[in-house]
């Protein structure tokens, strides 16, 4: 087999996907049933174990330790159905980051997960938008169908009022809550049965359509008339499945289950992975790179310090975009234009770290990082390929940073700026009183960021919490910033871009409304 084929084979097997979630919707729980179906795992709880007991492996960064938390959110990889599927974890709540949304560059599709009794909740809204605009396809998964809930109808209506975005029920439940009954599957035409005293006992049964009488059997007629009024409703009224335009991410597929009894989640894979997309060409500054070129290729969305502390070591996250990996090949670090050796790439099943030999477009793999890699860098073979995947996000909680200790002024600017570089944290200037300002999407990046500045530059930093909650970047041909006094605080950027900050919406918009022709833009132009 040619190399060309032979990628192209691997490309054609591949699935890389992030779930997005708020947390406690059953995240772990879904990434635990998914890798048992891959084989990936022997023993069911020893994800949900990681979680709770993540202080508890010695190796991983101190502040983890502290709060028993992931900041080193990975891959998990399993083969399952002739497929091979890379999850890309996104850490919940406090661990909350920049890092999160880089991650969804990575990731060829998402799968969104919603508690059926919460709803379309803070977190997965943010979520949800990034993967938008990329124009990822977006499954939704509904869980806890085991517990009381909304509506399905109320819950479609939310993602669309919400998000949106409109969807399409893939199965639908039979009875919720206490009652529920099992699964209508629209598209296979069969129903699925959730049964048992442990609501663990699934069977499934083929049905003419969902007037079989089988149903009616099972259900009782309460249930029975409620799926079909539902369905005659969905039929006539509801979106018909568009394939095109899923994989545009303008419609979501819904999927009903319940990750913790194992509900709906084997259906719910084997159509994830009939439906979403293979890797596809990625951009590039000199355009689309198809994968299944010869010549290797990514992109670094992630970097990861201190995994070991003993060996202050880094980790930077490589997506491969083109070409196959291969252990100890040589490629340009297109950025600083020396070629460089991989020669320990690691790869990651649950928190175990494997040397990988060989990995093709759609893996992701962690490079040992000697503090040569930075966030967004490229490497490749062959011809130099820049790619532009990731975006600057808009910080949202603000705070103005000061040095403990004078003397320690140089170390201080050396640490902001690399660790700006390092895309941890974005920093402001305030021209009238020279303060310094920090912006980011998630607590944790400051926490981060006063930790390093502490172990790699041996400076203590204060944070002074303040009050803003929106950045925009003010792009006029003739800024009078006299203009921005009212509404908002106006600071510049490392580039020396205007930045207006606002306090809230309401200043926000009237700061626009006065300045018509201002462009105000949510990133760095
Ligand atoms: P996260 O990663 O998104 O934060 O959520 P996680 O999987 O930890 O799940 C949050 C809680 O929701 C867990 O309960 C979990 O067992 C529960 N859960 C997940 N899926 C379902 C489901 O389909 N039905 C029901 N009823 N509950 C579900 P917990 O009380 O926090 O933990 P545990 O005591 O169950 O371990």
């Amino acid at each position: 087999m040619s190399l060309s084929e032979e990628i192209k084979q691997e490309v054609d097997k591949r699935r890389t996907f992030a779930i997005i979630a708020h947390p406690d919707a059953g995240k772990t729980t879904l990434t635990e049933k998914l890798l048992l179906f891959g084989g990936a795992i022997r023993l069911a709880g020893s994800v949900k174990a990681r979680k709770a007991n993540r202080h508890a492996t010695s190796d991983w960064m101190e502040i983890e330790k502290q709060r028993g938390i992931s900041v080193t959110s990975s891959v998990m990889q399993f083969d399952y159905a002739g497929h091979r599927v890379n999850i890309l974890d996104t850490p919940g709540h406090q661990d909350f980051s920049e890092d999160t949304y880089r991650t969804l560059t990575a990731a060829d599709s998402a799968v969104m997960l919603i508690d059926v009794a919460k709803g379309v909740e803070a977190q997965t809204i943010k979520l949800f938008q990034v993967c938008r605009q990329r124009g990822i396809p977006i499954f939704t998964f509904i869980n806890k169908l085991d517990r009381e809930g909304k509506g399905p109808f109320d819950l479609m209506e939310e993602l669309e009022q919400v998000l949106g975005i409109r969807s399409v029920p893939m199965n639908w439940p039979i009875g919720s809550g206490r009652e529920l009954c099992g699964v209508y599957d629209r598209m296979k035409g069969q129903v699925e049965l959730f049964q048992g005293k442990d609501h663990t006992t699934i069977e499934v049964k083929k049905v003419e359509d969902y007037n079989d009488p089988i149903i009616r059997e099972m259900a009782g007629d309460y249930l029975t008339d409620q799926l079909i009024s539902d369905l005659e409703l969905l039929d006539v009224a509801g979106d018909p499945f568009d394939y095109e335009k899923v994989r545009a991410g303008e419609l979501t597929p819904i999927f009903f289950g319940s990750a913790v009894n194992n509900f709906g989640v084997q259906t719910f894979l084997d159509n994830f992975l009939q439906l979403a997309p293979k890797p596809g060409a990625k951009v590039s500054e000199s355009g689309p790179v198809d994968p299944t070129t010869d010549k290797f290729s990514g992109y670094v969305f992630k970097i990861q310090a201190n995994m070991n502390p003993a060996h202050r070591d880094r980790i930077a996250f490589l997506r491969i975009c083109s070409g196959r990996f291969e252990r100890g090949m040589s490629v340009k670090h297109v950025r600083n234009g020396k070629t460089i050796k991989l020669s320990q790439p690691q790869q990651f099943l649950a928190q175990d770290r494997d040397i990988v030999d060989v990995a093709y477009p759609g893996d992701i793999i962690g490079l040992f990082d000697p503090g040569i890699f930075r966030i967004g860098d490229s490497l490749s073979q062959g011809k130099d390929i820049v790619y532009n995947e990731l975006p600057t996000f808009s910080p949202e909680i603000f705070a103005k940073v000061s040095i403990k200790n004078a003397l320690k002024q140089k170390q201080y600017q050396k640490g902001i700026d690399q660790l700006t570089e390092e895309g941890t944290i974005q920093v402001f200037y305030s021209a009238s009183f020279n303060d310094t300002i920090l912006g980011v999407v998630g607590q944790l990046q400051f926490e981060v960021f006063q930790y390093r500045m502490q172990a790699e530059y041996g400076v203590d930093v204060q944070l002074h919490p303040m009050t803003f909650q929106f950045a925009r970047w003010i792009v006029d041909d003739n800024i009078d910033p006299s203009k921005f006094r009212i509404n908002s605080t106006l600071v510049k950027d490392k580039k020396d871009n205007y930045v207006a900050l606002f306090e809230n919406e309401y200043a926000m918009r009237t700061a626009m409304e006065k300045n018509p022709t201002t462009k105000f833009l949510e990133v760095a132009p």
